[in-house]
């Protein structure tokens, strides 16, 4: 039966652990497939060409794994790639944009912040959405070149990570925002961080809880949910081979995971940054 059938998670990297965490807690009994290409993180410095190629190698992974349906949880991949996915495959597919609309509702001061990937700032999605509201509420998008790799390698709390967060979110400071948006899935593991460096009275915003939310409408909607009590599993994978991967997952998910390597067809090996 189709409602049996895991659904493939996927991100450049470790991020999207972010979103799966989301999901499998409000969609416990749901098997979920994760893919890491930590061979390629970070996705935000390269060309929208290479983040098609690695996402179409992605996706036909999952399809021999009959997933159910799909989430891009990773920001930088959705703008590059899922609008030509999206013609390509046709099964739910949920994908991640930064949250300006609900960040645009909330503001008291006017005054919104972002943090994405330089890719995702350049991309036409974010210019759209930030044209959309732009006349409602000032946005301050800030691209933060080296945050998702001090991530990848699990260092949420070094001198070197500080530096870099207070770099990027002094001039939100300074600029009086009132909310930040997490417009990148490896940024929520620094939600406590940056907390910590602005203070209580701005608020952050991670899309996460909003897209598992959005997953279990589609599911619904499409009769597709697990109809099962049983608690669902959770398989990992992961692109890259190194022993350094697998503790990272394992730190940031909270307890030891076993990492499988994620298996290509030789035919789609050609991606090149
Ligand atoms: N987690 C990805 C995102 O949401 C990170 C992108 C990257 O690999 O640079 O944008």
């Amino acid at each position: 039966m189709n409602s049996q059938k895991p659904i493939g998670v996927f991100d450049s990297g470790v991020g999207g652990l972010s979103v799966l965490r989301e999901i499998h807690q409000l969609l416990p009994h749901e098997n979920l497939v994760y893919v890491a290409d930590s061979e390629h993180a970070p996705y935000g410095d390269k060309s929208q060409e290479f983040i098609l190629s690695r996402s179409t190698a992605i996706f036909e992974f999952f399809m021999r794994q009959s997933v159910k349906a799909i989430v891009v949880a990773c920001n930088t991949a959705t703008a590059a790639a899922v609008k030509e996915l999206r013609t390509r495959y046709d099964l739910p597919l949920v994908a991640l944009e930064p949250a300006i609309k609900p960040a645009s509702e909330q503001t008291q001061t006017g005054v919104i912040g972002v943090l994405a990937t330089s890719r995702t700032i350049q991309s036409n999605n974010f210019q759209i959405l930030f044209n959309r509201f732009a006349h409602q509420v000032k946005i301050i998008a800030q691209a933060c070149p080296g945050l998702v790799d001090q991530v990848e390698q699990g260092d949420l709390d070094s001198r070197k990570t500080r530096q870099l967060l207070w770099q990027y979110l002094a001039p939100l400071v300074e600029q009086q925002v009132d909310i930040i948006v997490l417009g990148c899935t490896h940024y929520p593991f620094l939600a406590p961080i940056i907390r910590e460096l602005t203070g209580n009275h701005i608020k952050v915003i991670d899309s996460g809880p909003a897209i598992a939310r959005r997953l279990a409408h589609l599911l619904e909607m499409q009769d597709l949910h697990a109809k099962t009590q049983h608690p669902g599993s959770v398989v990992f994978y992961s692109s890259a081979k190194a022993q350094k991967t697998h503790k990272v997952i394992s730190a940031l998910w909270g307890s030891p995971v076993s990492l499988e390597c994620m298996t290509e067809d030789s035919q789609l090996l050609t991606a090149r940054a």
